[in-house]
Parts: C-alpha cells; sequence; structure tokens
C-alpha cells in the first residue's frame, strides 16, 4: 500500500456515502412539465417527433395533471395546437375569445386552483408565416408593433388564470411593456418569466413540427440569439431583471450550462432552464436504438442543468425522471 494522505475515491466507497456527500439532487418541485393542448375532447395524439408526448384536449390534459400531481410536479407550461383555418398573418387568434388554449386554462383552473400555470407567449402558434412576432411588408420582424401585441395577449391570458406569463419572442424592451400591460389590467400579482437568453438553435425542430410552425419564410436569428455569445446573454438577462422580470430563463440547456452559471451569478433572480424538444427527442431517438440507456441519460441531462445552476427546469422528461428517481430511492 502507497501512503497516500488524500483519497478522495474513500467518498465514493458506498451507495451511502455517495448519496450522503451527493451536491445536487433533483426533485418533483423543480419542474416544470410542458403540454400541447388541442381543440377538442377526448384527444390524445401521440407526437411523432417527440416520442412520449401528445396533442391533448382539455379533458385529457386533466388526467395528464393529476398524474403529476401525485408525483409532486404542480407546474405546467401549455402551447397550443393552432389549426391552419385559424392562423392569420398577425396571430389574432391569439386574443380571441374563441382560442381553445385561453378556454382550456380557465377551465383547468377552476378544477385546479392550486397548481401553477404557465403560458408561452408569442405569435408563431398562430400566424401563418409561423414567426414569433409581425411582418413587415419586407418580412422583416416588427419589435415595437410585436410588444404590442404580445402585451395584450399577456392581458388575455391573465385574465383566464394563468400565473406566470412566458414572453419566449425575444423583442427588445417586452418585458418592462408587458409588466406595464398587466399593471394596467389589474394584474399585478401575475407573474413574468422571461425567455431572456434564448438561442437560434437547431433544437427546436421537433416542438416546431409539433406545433406546426416552423417559418415559412427565413430563419429566427434577427431575434433569437447567436450560439456563439456569451455577454450578449447577460445583457439580455440583466436588462430583463431590469425591466420587471420575475425569472430569467435560458433556453436550450445542455449545450448552454456556461450561459446558466454566468446568468446565475450575476442575477438575484430565480433562473429556469428548458431542456428542449430537440434535446429531449435525441435520447428518445438513441435510446430506442438501444444506444442509450434513457432513464440515465435523462438524469445525466438534468441533474447537470441544476449543477450549472438551474432553479427551475422545464422539460418534457419531468414525469420520467422523478418515476425513475423514486424507483431508485
Ligand atoms: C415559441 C417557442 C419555441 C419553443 C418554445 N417557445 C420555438 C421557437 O422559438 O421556434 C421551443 C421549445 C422546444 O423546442 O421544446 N416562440
Amino acid at each position: 500500500m502507497i501512503q497516500m494522505l488524500k483519497r478522495p475515491r474513500r467518498n465514493r466507497k458506498s451507495e451511502v456515502i455517495r448519496s450522503l456527500v451527493q451536491e445536487t439532487r433533483l426533485d418533483p418541485k423543480d419542474f416544470v412539465a410542458p403540454f400541447f393542448l388541442t381543440e377538442g375532447i377526448n384527444i390524445i395524439s401521440p407526437i411523432t417527433s417527440i416520442p412520449g408526448q401528445f396533442h391533448l384536449s382539455c379533458n385529457t390534459v386533466s388526467q395528464k395533471i393529476e398524474e403529476l400531481l401525485e408525483l409532486g410536479i404542480s407546474s405546467y407550461i401549455f402551447f397550443p395546437l393552432i389549426a391552419a383555418k385559424y392562423k392569420d398573418k398577425t396571430g389574432s387568434y391569439a386574443i380571441s375569445e374563441s382560442n381553445h388554449l385561453l378556454k382550456t386554462i380557465r377551465r383547468i383552473k377552476e378544477n385546479y386552483p392550486e397548481i401553477c400555470i404557465f403560458a408561452d407567449i408569442a405569435l408563431d402558434p398562430f400566424t401563418t408565416h409561423g414567426h414569433d412576432g409581425l411582418l413587415s411588408s419586407s418580412g422583416e420582424v416588427l419589435n415595437d408593433e410585436t410588444i404590442v401585441a404580445l402585451s395584450k395577449m399577456s392581458q388575455h391570458y391573465a385574465e383566464a388564470g394563468v400565473d406566470v406569463i412566458a414572453p419566449s419572442d425575444m423583442m427588445d424592451g417586452r418585458i418592462k411593456y408587458i409588466r406595464r400591460a398587466l399593471d394596467q389590467a389589474g394584474h399585478e400579482n401575475v407573474s413574468i418569466m422571461s425567455y431572456s437568453a434564448k438561442y437560434a438553435s437547431a433544437f427546436y425542430g421537433p416542438f416546431r413540427d409539433a406545433l406546426k410552425s416552423t417559418p415559412s419564410l427565413g430563419d429566427k436569428k434577427s431575434y433569437q440569439m447567436n450560439p456563439a455569445n456569451s455577454k450578449e446573454a447577460l445583457l439580455e438577462a440583466l436588462l430583463d431583471e431590469e425591466e420587471g422580470a420575475d425569472f430569467l430563463m435560458v433556453k436550450p440547456a445542455t449545450l448552454y450550462l456556461d450561459i446558466i452559471q454566468k446568468i446565475k451569478e450575476k442575477s438575484l433572480l430565480p433562473i429556469a432552464a428548458y431542456h428542449v424538444s430537440g434535446e429531449y427527442a435525441m435520447l428518445k431517438a438513441a435510446a430506442q436504438n438501444k444506444w442509450l440507456d434513457f432513464d440515465k441519460a435523462l438524469y445525466e441531462s438534468l441533474i447537470g442543468i441544476k449543477r450549472a445552476g438551474a432553479d427551475i427546469i422545464i422539460s418534457y422528461g419531468a414525469k420520467e425522471i422523478i418515476t425513475y428517481l423514486l424507483k431508485h430511492s
């Protein structure tokens, strides 16, 4: 035996010791589970590009919420699947009284007043062109006109019972403008989670497929961030904090752990990270080919996000990871 003062392996010698010295843990209360909502009744329609996720109608989402509540997951973010017949250039269905998502939110909030509902605020599910904002005649995404539209949309969603408004559009000045609009409408207790550092990422592909919202022209690089940049993420996050955001979010998550860590160091606000559709779907695809153990790879992805500094994780795998952890605790 060689004499050694320090043997870090001693802290890894048994399951109990490994667990005692574990620095980060995942908890059901860390998670926000996404749902894709469609019009109709009794719909549970699998989304092929995001295996394990479904388009759900109002009654079937209630069943899913009950399963998650059982596991201690009580926060959800809602995205609408909008039929082509309701889409137009300005996304007017977003604030229409017949918007099925608004109806579902009202019903769900009545039935489950204790849950926390987040709603994504952007125009892309509602527009024929698939951009998050309004377009000029030359196809440019208009900033100031868009934030006016998004603040109206936020007021409608707050009215329907949303607890946290989550603008995902990356327009300048939107947090301040939406905060003011919510306050003016008497929704001063409705929170804002800003998608602060949202990158122009290839990993949103399965989500756009699920919502049929792939831009019909151009890309989103004039508003979503360049993956090569990190100082810019801090600038965006600190502006959102100043403008009145209650949470800051980084998206995608696993390739942007440095960004999560930097924003966590510089801001006093809770930091959320969105483990996006592509990050989830690629684990599923590899697992279907038996190249990866899905649960273990999902665990490693999510614990990495938490270790980097995320307080809140939005993940399609929320239910799977908590079920897995319960089985192995
Ligand atoms: C809409 C929005 C997108 C996502 C969340 N909100 C797509 C996009 O910006 O094109 C992606 C989420 C995911 O991939 O899971 N603005």
